[in-house]
Formats: C-alpha cells, sequence, structure tokens
C-alpha cells in the first residue's frame, strides 16, 4: 500500500510539473503568440516588438532562401516563410523545394493571362487592375505571398528574348499600366514584385554585363516605371537585377538601392535578388539588398545565411543594417496580412478566364487594312485556309522562368473552329514548321528538312487555292522570345516568308496573323498582304480573341507599345548605341533616344510606329481646347478635345497627348507620351476628352540640379492616334513662377 501511495505521488508530481512546464511554454508562447496575430497595434510597433524577440541569427535567417522559391521565417515567434511564384502573366506550377523539378501536383495548373506587352497594347489602365487583381487571386489560393513579376525594362533592342514578358519602350505607359497592376495584385494580399531593378534590357551576358547609361537615360527612360511601382504603386517588393550598373552589380550598388529606391523614392519594401544575382556579402548588405535568393550554394552558405552573421559580428556590416531589413521583410508580411485575415483567392475562375480573354481582345493590334478587307465576312465565306505552326500551337510553357501549365490554351485554328459554324469550311494545313530548339548552351539549333518543307508549302498552296480567303498564323515561339537568350535578328525563323509568299500568289485574300512578343522584320511580304494583325501571346483565351477580331465579333482597338522597325539596323540601339557590347560592357549611347524618340527626332520613318493601331471604324477629332494660354508651376492646365466615331461599328480608341518641348536648353526627344485615354465610342457618338497637364509632364531631370526641372517658354501638345498619327495640335508658355 505504502508503495502504491508513494507511487501515485511521483506520478502525480510528474504530472504537476508537466502541466506547469506546458502552461509556462504555452503562456510563453501565447506572451509570443500575442504577436502572431495582428493586434491591431500600429505594424510598426508589431515590428519592432518581433525584431525585439529575435537572435542574430534568426533576424539573419530572414535574409535569405531557405527552398527554390521562399524565404526563412521565425518559427518560434510564428513567423512563416515567404513563399514567393513566378510570373508575371500566371502562377507557376509548383517546384521542388529544392530543386528546378517541377513538383508534380496535378492541380496546379493556372489561369494563363496574355503576356505583358499583350497587356501595354490595351492601354487600358483598368483591365491592368483587373488583370493584376485576378493574379493575385490566382497566387493566394496557392498560398503564394510574392509574385515575381511584373517585368518592367525597357524595350531597348527588338531583339530581347524577354521582351514579351516586359511592357515597352515608353517609360509613361509602363507607368500608367504597371500602377494598376501592382495595385490589383496587392489587394488579394499578395506582395508584387517590380523587376529586374534595374538596366537589364538584353539576355546576352545578363548575369555580368556592366551598362553604361547617362545619368538623364537613367532618370528619363529606365528608372520612372519603377519610381511610380514605388511612389504610385506602394510595391511591396523590387527585384535586383543580374547585370552591373556602372561597375557595380544592381544588388549591391548603393546608388541603385539606397539612395534612389529607398531614401529618395521612400521605399519601404524589401529588395530581393534575383536568383543567383547575389554576388558577396557586406557590400551587398550594406547596399541595401534586403532578402537573397537563388545562390548556389547551401542555404547556410548564402551570402546572408552564416557569413552575414560573421559579418555583424565582425563590425563589417552593423546589426541595424540587418534589423532594416527584418523589419522590410516583417512589413511585406503585415501588408499583406500574413498574421491576420487574409484573403483566400480564387484559381481557374470563369471570371478569370473572362479576364484573359478582354485583354486578349484589347492587345490585338491591327496594324494593315487594306480597303477594309478584314472583318471576314462569315455569312459570305463559304471556306478559309488556316495555315501556319502558330495556328496551332501552344505556348504557355515557354519562356522560362514565366512558362506555365496552364489550364487550357485555345489556339487560333480551336478559336476559329469555336466560333465558325458548318457554314464556313476550314481548310487546315501545317504550311510551316518549327524546326527550331532552344538550347542552353548553344542557343537555337534548327533541324530543317528541305523536302518536308516543300512539301508542307505545296500543301498550304493547295488548300489557299480552294478556299475563298487563308489566314496566315506566323510569328515566332518562345524558341526565340526566351529568357536566357537574345534573338539573332528580326527575322521570321524556318520558311514563313516564302509561306506567306506562294500563298499570296495563290490566293490573294490573305490575312497574315503575328503570333510573338516583339517586332519582325515584314519587308519580303507587306506590301502584298492586304491585311496583318499583330495578336501577342494572348493568353488561355488567345485563340477565341483572334478568331473574334479576324471576324468581326470584336473590334480591334490595341495600340504598339513598341515601335516595330523596317530592318534591325534601324534601332537606336543598333545604330546609335551599342548592342550586345563589348568585353562584357554596354554602352547605351543613344541616350533618350529610344524607340520613337528616336525614330522621330531623327525622322527616320519605322514600319510601323509607337501607338499606331487601326479599327473597323474611323475616329474624328476635333475641338481641341487650352484652358489656357499659360501654365505656371503651381497650377493646372486642361486640354480637352472631341472624339466621334464616324463609321457604323461601334469602337474604342487610344487618345494619345505627347508634348514638344519648345523652349529647351538641353536636349530633348522631339516628343514624349505624357497622356492617353482610352474611349469606348459607340457608331456616331461623340465624347469630350480631357487631359489634366501640370509642371510634372514638362519636367526633364536637370543633372545639375539633380531634381526635375521645366524651363519657361512654349510647350506644344500634339493629340494622336499615334505618335505618327498626329490629329490635332496647340501650344502653351510655361511660366516659372
Ligand atoms: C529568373 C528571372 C526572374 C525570375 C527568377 C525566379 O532568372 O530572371 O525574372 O523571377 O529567376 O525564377
Amino acid at each position: 500500500m505504502k508503495f502504491f501511495y508513494k507511487k501515485t505521488v511521483i506520478i502525480s508530481e510528474i504530472l504537476y510539473l508537466f502541466t506547469v512546464i506546458l502552461l509556462f511554454s504555452s503562456t510563453g508562447c501565447k506572451k509570443d503568440k500575442r504577436i502572431y496575430q495582428d493586434t491591431g497595434q500600429p505594424v510598426e510597433n508589431q515590428i519592432e516588438e518581433l525584431l525585439s524577440r529575435m537572435t542574430l541569427e534568426e533576424k539573419v535567417s530572414m535574409c535569405h532562401a531557405n527552398t527554390k522559391f521562399s524565404s526563412t521565417g521565425v518559427p518560434r515567434l510564428g513567423i512563416p516563410s515567404l513563399a514567393m511564384s513566378d510570373g508575371p502573366h500566371g502562377v507557376r506550377e509548383e517546384i521542388k523545394p529544392h530543386s528546378w523539378e517541377s513538383a508534380g501536383w496535378t492541380n496546379d495548373s493556372c489561369s494563363y493571362f496574355p503576356t505583358l506587352t499583350a497587356l501595354a497594347a490595351t492601354w487600358n489602365v483598368e483591365l491592368a487592375k483587373q488583370y493584376g487583381g485576378a493574379l493575385g487571386q490566382e497566387a493566394r489560393a496557392r498560398n503564394k505571398d510574392v509574385i515575381l513579376g511584373p517585368g518592367i525594362n525597357i524595350i531597348r533592342t527588338p531583339i530581347c528574348g524577354r521582351n514579351f514578358e516586359y511592357m515597352s519602350e515608353d517609360p509613361f505607359l509602363i507607368a500608367e499600366m504597371v500602377v494598376p497592376y501592382i495595385r490589383g495584385m496587392q489587394e488579394q494580399d499578395v506582395a508584387a514584385c517590380v523587376k529586374h531593378y534595374a538596366l537589364n534590357n538584353q539576355e546576352v551576358d545578363r548575369g555580368v554585363v556592366d551598362v553604361q547609361v547617362d545619368e538623364r537615360a537613367l532618370r528619363e527612360i529606365y528608372l520612372p516605371g519603377f519610381e511610380a511601382a514605388v511612389k504610385q504603386g506602394g510595391v511591396l517588393t523590387v527585384m535586383g537585377a543580374y547585370n552591373k550598373y556602372l561597375g557595380l552589380y544592381c544588388c549591391n550598388n548603393d546608388y541603385l538601392l539606397n539612395k534612389i529606391l529607398k531614401e529618395e523614392w521612400g521605399f519601404k519594401g524589401a529588395v530581393i535578388s534575383d536568383w543567383s544575382a547575389t554576388h558577396n556579402t557586406v557590400e551587398s548588405a550594406n547596399a541595401g539588398l534586403d532578402i537573397e535568393m537563388g545562390t548556389d550554394k547551401d542555404y547556410n552558405d548564402f551570402f546572408f545565411a552564416d557569413p552575414l552573421i560573421k559579418a555583424v559580428r565582425n563590425g563589417q556590416v552593423a546589426e541595424e543594417v540587418v534589423n532594416d531589413k527584418v523589419r522590410r521583410i516583417l512589413r511585406v508580411m503585415f501588408r499583406t496580412n500574413v498574421f491576420g485575415k487574409r484573403s483566400k483567392g480564387s484559381f481557374n475562375t470563369p471570371e478569370h478566364q473572362q479576364i484573359a480573354l478582354k485583354v486578349a481582345e484589347e492587345a490585338i493590334v491591327l496594324l494593315k487594312n487594306n480597303n477594309s478587307f478584314l472583318p471576314l465576312n462569315m455569312e459570305k465565306l463559304r471556306s478559309v485556309a488556316v495555315i501556319g505552326d502558330n495556328a496551332t500551337r501552344v505556348h504557355a510553357s515557354g519562356g522560362m522562368s514565366s512558362g506555365l501549365k496552364a489550364l487550357y490554351e485555345v489556339t487560333p485554328l480551336l478559336g476559329l473552329e469555336n466560333l465558325l459554324d458548318s457554314r464556313v469550311k476550314i481548310n487546315y494545313a501545317l504550311g510551316y514548321k518549327k524546326t527550331s530548339q532552344f538550347t542552353w548552351d548553344r542557343g537555337i539549333i534548327y533541324h530543317s528538312d528541305p523536302a518536308e518543307e516543300t512539301q508542307l508549302l505545296q500543301e498550304a498552296v493547295a488548300i489557299a487555292k480552294k478556299s475563298d480567303a487563308a489566314i496566315i498564323f506566323a510569328g515566332l515561339n518562345h524558341d526565340f522570345d526566351t529568357e536566357m537568350l537574345d534573338r539573332p535578328d528580326m527575322k521570321l525563323p524556318y520558311a514563313q516568308n516564302k509561306l506567306i509568299d506562294v500563298v499570296y500568289k495563290v490566293n490573294p485574300n490573305t490575312v497574315v496573323v503575328l503570333i510573338c512578343g516583339s517586332p519582325v522584320e515584314m519587308d519580303l511580304w507587306i506590301d502584298k498582304a492586304p491585311a496583318v494583325l499583330q495578336a501577342w501571346y494572348a493568353g488561355m483565351e488567345g485563340g477565341n480573341a483572334m478568331a473574334r477580331i479576324l471576324f468581326g465579333e470584336v473590334n480591334p482597338s490595341g495600340k504598339l507599345p513598341y515601335t516595330i522597325p523596317e530592318k534591325l539596323a534601324d534601332s537606336p540601339a543598333h545604330s546609335i548605341g551599342e548592342y550586345p557590347g563589348e568585353k562584357f560592357t554596354v554602352k547605351y549611347k543613344e541616350g533618350l533616344l529610344v524607340g520613337y524618340r528616336f525614330f522621330d527626332t531623327n525622322n527616320i520613318e519605322p514600319l510601323y510606329c509607337f501607338g499606331h493601331g487601326l479599327s473597323y471604324t474611323r475616329f474624328e477629332y476635333s475641338d481641341l481646347d487650352l484652358s489656357g494660354k499659360t501654365l505656371s508651376s503651381d497650377d493646372s492646365l486642361h486640354v480637352s478635345l472631341k472624339i466621334k466615331n464616324t463609321g457604323n461599328v461601334d469602337g474604342a480608341e487610344v487618345v494619345q497627348l505627347y508634348i514638344h518641348d519648345g523652349a529647351a536648353s538641353v536636349f530633348r526627344p522631339l516628343k514624349e507620351l505624357k497622356g492617353f485615354k482610352k474611349v469606348f465610342c459607340r457608331a456616331g457618338e461623340e465624347k469630350k476628352v480631357i487631359f489634366t497637364i501640370t509642371k510634372k509632364y514638362l519636367t526633364f531631370y536637370d543633372i545639375n540640379s539633380s531634381d526635375w526641372t521645366a524651363e519657361p517658354g512654349m510647350y506644344g501638345v500634339l493629340i494622336g492616334s499615334s505618335s505618327r498619327d498626329i490629329r490635332l495640335k496647340n501650344e502653351f508658355e510655361y511660366k516659372d513662377l
């Protein structure tokens, strides 16, 4: 009995002890747990409280990856890893934690939106917001905290492999479209990651090339998109680029990261390195990099892992510098409600598919339409020849990091089949074949077969002969429009030029639809083709959008976000500047003269100019009126005009406002885009359009004062349907009070 009693006492004591420990640890956690949930206290206070509880090791751990696509949290304090995912036009399939291999999930096929050149080609800021919102919802549904996009590097050369992922050659258009995209996404509790900051305008030698560009071009051309993303978009993360700027890697470039981004622009979020773009510990830490991702080392050997702890311990990096990084990362978490009530998102919804369709429809640019050849009339047409590798090729998975496992992708042929009933017979032929292969080490290699090529041409001719009209789906694919590679030239690959020529010879009613994300040369056939469409990589609903445009269900309203030169040599990066540079240095000698700024200032005719895009209707511009003849530094000037749809189909026009500085004491491009409005008008409808101009729209970056400056004098207002189709002009005087 005694023994039994003793045993009971011991057990109860153990139980008591266990309870106390449990209570303490849970209480302890509870104390810490209190900061697990957003307490409603000011965020900065909660950040300070979290920080005060962290060891140096925990702080440093947050500044580097713990998997391919996440950075480390602090489980003890209830701080989760920060989960990231590509990319700019859809949520990438799940990757294994510590390799680039697919995780093999069966439920991560996503919505595939048109790529960003297409989004930019809509010139529709409302759509950009919807686009960002839908992508944010998809990211939330996949439990991602950060989407590694948008990519907004300036399209400096027509042959950069990643042009399809970017938006434009013009900083104003980029700024106007990237802000709503970011806001839309971040409203869904997902951080955008604007990239690649900065000057990553080519893929050749991207990991080492040193970009030399003058301060004005940096400020007026290459940075404004990023500045708007930070100041107006409130972007929560920025991705440091691979390349160097003026001799220093972007990820350890104090001028770009600390001076401009954080101090001048007031960026409060986190700078994330591109994958393997970090090259050192002390310089990068002190220069403003906050999270190191993708380095090809064990995580503890990352520059921002044990070496950073050591650097703090030996005084090379102040602990406060690490504290600032942790604050920024926690700020991203709080701003995306990681500790609070988060939106749950939605995945592959009809609404997202509708947004993809709408963006595709509004992105497609009608480049040429002689004698209103388009739209095709499905009442009259009895048969149509559908020709080309791009009629049936799906593109979603291509392009490297932005590649997607799309839920579906409607090809142009399928889109036509969806639209056309049995009244119109579709005759299909491959016409040309993708005989290229993208390789990491040898670039693009070809394995063409002349006999097969001849046979394909003959098949195409045969069906074109017997059809009322022919549609050739030509262009590129992600062997050419891809990360890691720039194209060798602007030419259409394979036998496409020959195909267009022979088909046109047997059937002049031939439309060319270009599926590509960057400019191509058309000189060999452009005079023959009665109609040409630029259709982009138009996402999962692209085929339906193309069919609906071709047969007039939708009136095209896209406008080019970049210039299409007659030939590559006309492009400023190739005629004035350097490309791809020598000995891993590239000099942007063209300075401000990027895109239309170059063609207009030097009066060189491009094939199709920036802002160009036709419609199935016509728009009349009239009644340009300025609210005054002068503008002073502290007020604004209203520019109004009327636009009338004088055709017989509803349509949309992008009214563009360019400013010419007639007073400049410094060199300035002939004109610069400073406003645009996409106006939808029913047939016969007239609408008033009003722009508001302030001093900001007149400024250039003055390197003497290191500030934006507007000089007094006369300024021209040019209202156009494109950068070269100027319909109305006026001028005003700017007076600097
Ligand atoms: C890539 C790209 C970047 C992408 C990242 C993660 O190299 O440059 O845009 O987000 O690595 O895949």
